[in-house]
């Protein structure tokens, strides 16, 4: 048990160039600007936004294990891994924090192969639909899980 206040956002491949990929999709907003509004969120409640994104399943799997004993909640958009991921799944198995899957489009009303999230299972849950808002109600939810409201 940590009495961390440090919250992860990670974000998987094509994450980072938010505000410039598929804009009808995934809104207008970057990457920077989401962490930003985070942060700013987080203080209200006294905790802190640790950002990391990469397009490399392992370097977020390597974040996750040198990260995950000293936070007190994980956010985790896997983008594209979502749906083959299993060594990212393997890492969020191990992960005793509370953990939020987000992603900011409705995958269920998408390809048929987003349909499926092999990461979901790790997770306490899943928020999806609400663009850059599904990552501040994960926020919320790990701030409630951390009797901060
Ligand atoms: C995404 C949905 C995934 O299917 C896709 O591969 C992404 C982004 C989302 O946030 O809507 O990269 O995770």
């Amino acid at each position: 048990m940590t009495d961390s206040k440090v919250v992860l956002v990670v974000n998987g491949p094509n994450l980072g160039i938010l505000g410039r990929r598929e804009k009808h999709i995934y809104g207008e907003k970057t990457l920077s600007d989401i962490v930003a509004d985070l942060q700013n969120r987080a203080r209200a409640y006294g905790l802190e936004v640790k950002p990391f994104q990469s397009n490399s399943e392992g370097e977020i799997i390597d974040f996750i294990e040198q990260n995950a004993d000293n936070c007190c909640g994980i956010i985790i958009n896997p983008g594209a891994l979502t749906h083959y991921g299993y060594a990212l799944y393997d890492c969020l198995r191990a992960v005793s924090v509370p953990i939020v899957e987000v992603h900011l489009s409705n995958i269920f009303e998408r390809e048929e192969f987003r349909h499926t999230s092999v990461t979901a299972p790790a997770a306490g849950g899943v928020i999806c639909g609400f663009g850059s808002y599904s990552y501040v109600l994960a926020l919320e939810y790990i701030a409630s899980r951390n009797d901060l409201k």
